[in-house]
């Protein structure tokens, strides 16, 4: 998701600046990889790991239109053979993978987009065979949960997931107010997305997730009020609320500070309907219905290391390695970067051509963020635990959150308080590496 970072500086002036400065839903950015020479075999990157709870994820990057936000990796393509040649490269790569990796145990799976349920039904059932006949994922025994859009979330493809073990959910809705998302370029019917809610809720899934965007092209507090509300007459046990990142191809016709404001305005006002309703924040965009029985979501978990990406937008994390493919996000470079990976040779999928090598700082940092960004917060005894020296020592200047009322801090943790929760994007990028920023600066997006 895109970035406006700004330079390092100290955290005061940082937060005096754009509230939406980086949504850190990982680090480091993908936008901070560059090719890596020489390659590093797929065997030497996990023989150190530990492989008895690994998180599996397969990319599917196809969707049935590309709208006007979003900057995922995904592409629309009516193309059958090319699908069936994705799904056909999904299989090789598997199969080079597990043999890469050895005996590995998977504690968590997560098919996600771009949108998974785009592909039609006989490849949908494939995919869940390469999980569980070639990575050997006891698909009835963890958690899994796969991304939807409402018009694919058909009632056989709903029934298929449910039978292969799926237990989460996750549908894109973005907003009930059709003029909304049309003005992003995202065909959608409200009834057709009431009707696919209906469905999905009817096919028994434990966990069902809607998202939805605020800073829209037209949307006021009331009609984002709106969609929430609407949202939870469908009582989700999870609900993200996401920030438009991107300034749709239609515009807002508002300066970036009077956006800043708006969607400020839509946080505060959805975050207290939310509460209101039964539902604790989890983080700046998660909100879980307090009676959702505690089972991890493959989602909310999947920056944990150990994570075997298959397909082309997918990353992988070992302790000390981030990888991917390239990546792109204009449709030619989206396109060339696919066409690649269908052609690509079984040999060359032994190997690592492009990541981030995380060294002991970057290990320290990845930590703290991903930790300090949730509800839970950073343990501080476990952070002594995990790399034997004081966070304060490593990083002074994370005293500066308590002293600006973004933190605070008792024996066991270092929490975010209201304030800082609704400045996690700030505090995020405020704390990347000279390093990673430098490099995310320097990426040259295709
Ligand atoms: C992989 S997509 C979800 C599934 C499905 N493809 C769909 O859109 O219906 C993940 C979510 O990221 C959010 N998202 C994507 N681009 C965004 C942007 N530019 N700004 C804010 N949120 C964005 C949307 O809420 C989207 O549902
Ligand atoms: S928001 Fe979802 S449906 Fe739209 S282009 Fe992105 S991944 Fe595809």
């Amino acid at each position: 998701m895109t970035t406006n970072l700004l330079f390092p500086q100290n955290l005061k002036s940082y937060i005096s600046q754009s509230p939406y400065q980086a949504y850190v839903y990982s680090y480091p950015h993908k936008t901070a990889y560059r090719p890596i020479n020489p390659p590093i075999s797929l065997a030497d990157a996990w023989k150190q790991e530990d492989k008895n709870s690994l998180f599996l994820y397969i990319h599917i990057p196809f969707c049935e239109m590309r709208c006007g936000f979003c900057n995922l990796f995904t592409t629309v393509t009516h193309n059958e053979d090319f699908v069936t040649q994705y799904v056909r490269t999904l299989q090789r790569q598997s199969q080079r993978i597990k043999t890469a990796l050895g005996s590995a145990k998977f504690a968590r799976f997560a098919i996600g987009g771009g949108t998974p349920t785009q592909l039609p039904i006989h490849h949908l059932e494939t995919v869940f065979n390469i999980a569980e006949e070639t990575m050997g994922v006891r698909l009835q025994e963890i958690p899994i949960s796969v991304e939807m859009s409402p018009e694919t979330a058909t009632i056989d493809k709903l029934k298929l997931l449910r039978s292969r073990g799926v237990d989460r959910a996750s549908i894109g809705i973005q907003s009930f107010i059709e003029s909304e998302v049309l003005a992003t370029g995202r065909r959608q019917s409200t009834t057709q997305v009431k009707a696919a809610l209906t469905r999905m809720c009817e096919a028994g899934f434990p966990t069902i997730n809607i998202d939805l965007i605020y800073g829209l092209p037209g949307q006021t507090i009331d009609t984002w009020l709106q969609s929430i509300h609407v949202a939870l007459h469908f009582q989700p046990e999870e609900i993200y609320l996401y920030p438009l990142y991107v300034r749709p191809l239609t515009g807002l016709g508002c300066s970036d500070k009077e956006w800043d404001d708006i969607r400020l305005g839509c946080y505060h006002h959805g975050r207290s309907l939310l509460l209101s309703q039964g539902y604790t924040q989890v983080s700046m965009r998660m909100f879980q219905r307090i009676s959702t029985p505690s089972i991890p979501s493959p989602i909310y978990c999947c920056q944990a290391d150990g994570m075997v990406g298959l397909g082309c937008g997918a990353r992988s994390y070992t302790n000390a390695l981030h990888y991917s493919n390239e990546y792109a996000v204009g449709g030619k470079g989206i396109r060339d970067i696919l066409q690649g990976y269908i052609q690509t040779p079984e040999n060359e999928f032994d190997y690592v051509c492009y990541g981030f090598q995380l060294d002991g700082e970057e290990r320290r940092r990845r930590y703290i963020l991903l930790s300090l960004l949730t509800d839970e917060g950073l343990n501080l005894s476990d952070y002594q635990q995990r790399f034997a020296t004081d966070v304060y020592s490593d990083f002074p200047e994370l005293r500066e959150l308590l002293s600006l009322n973004l933190a605070t801090q008792n024996e066991q943790s270092l929490r975010l308080t209201e304030f800082g929760i609704e400045r996690s994007d700030t505090i995020g990028a405020w704390f990347f590496s000279k390093k990673v920023r430098r490099l995310m600066q320097t990426y040259e997006l295709r």
